[in-house]
């Protein structure tokens, strides 16, 4: 992260929907979106969640932030029935043309809207046997009790969250001030709660990339939160795990692995994400 930050929310919609429309472009063509193991038949998910998620095969299943549908369309191939949603238009469009180019289409559905207008936008209350939100997904989102809510509306009862993201507490280091043996430095605070807007260019996915629309909104929500609004929503959770790697070089240190993600060059250091499995009680 570089260039100014406050504690201001204005604009953070608009903000960040600019960033992410502009990110779709770049991403069809990064490094960091390999789409050609999608474009054969056989979508890859990271290697987190190929560990963790079991089959798909005849679920229905709501994807939400989406992005341009990579993940989601993984999950029709596997035999699903997805919607996904995201309130990125570009990325809406770039998700549906893919999924009639990979004759998807029957299976997978695309929402363009904001995640707290969904029970609006989708209106299929407890409907879905999982929701699905990984990497990169609740940090843009203001109100994380209300997310949950959300994500227990539209879960049929015994139905499942998958969650995969960073771990909050990696979010509180940065490579602004890095320490002397190259390990991020003090960034943030954790239990603050407060937003950050940002500046940063660079992308995740295209270490060449420059993004014009450079200026976010996110949010550090503290792990407590994120498990005590999902319990507090009717969830029950089946079970937390914390995992030393991430599918995104978040940090310049990290090393990448043969299982394609992002590693502590030696000792786990610091968790870096965080997934877990909730069941809405009946
Ligand atoms: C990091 S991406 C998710 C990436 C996805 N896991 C993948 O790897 O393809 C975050 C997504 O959240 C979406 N997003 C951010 N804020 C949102 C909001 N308020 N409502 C709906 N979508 C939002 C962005 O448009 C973006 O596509």
């Amino acid at each position: 992260m570089s260039g100014n930050t406050s504690r201001d929310s204005e604009g953070w919609r608009e903000l960040n929907r600019a960033s992410w429309d502009e990110r779709v472009g770049i991403h069809l063509k990064a490094p960091g979106y390999d789409l050609a193991p999608l474009r054969a038949g056989r979508g890859q998910l990271n290697a987190v969640e190929e560990a963790e998620l079991g089959s798909v095969d005849g679920l229905r299943v709501l994807h939400l932030q989406c992005h341009f549908g990579a993940d989601t369309l993984a999950l029709a191939q596997r035999g699903a029935s997805v919607v996904g949603l995201d309130f990125s238009p570009a990325a809406i469009t770039a998700a549906n043309a893919l999924a009639r180019e990979l004759g998807l289409a029957d299976r997978a559905r695309f929402v363009c809207a904001d995640l707290y207008d969904a029970p609006q936008a989708i209106a299929e209350p407890a409907a879905f046997d999982l929701v699905y939100v990984s990497w990169g997904a609740t940090c843009w989102l203001p109100d994380i009790r209300r997310w949950a809510e959300i994500v227990a509306q539209f879960l049929k009862p015994g139905g499942r969250l998958y969650y995969a993201d960073a771990h909050p507490t990696a979010y509180i280091f940065d490579d602004f001030a890095p320490e002397p043996d190259g390990r991020p430095g003090w960034f943030s605070p954790y239990l603050e709660r407060q937003p950050l807007k940002y500046t940063d260019p660079n992308d995740y996915a295209d270490p060449t990339a420059r993004l014009e629309n450079a200026t976010n909104v996110g949010w550090l929500h503290p792990l407590s939160d994120i498990v005590t609004g999902l319990i507090d929503a009717g969830l029950s959770l089946d079970w937390l795990h914390e995992h030393a790697s991430l599918p995104w070089r978040m940090f310049k240190v990290l090393e990448k692995r043969d299982d394609g993600d992002w590693h502590w060059p030696d000792r786990p250091w610091l968790p870096l994400a965080v997934s877990l499995k909730a069941t809405r009680r009946r």
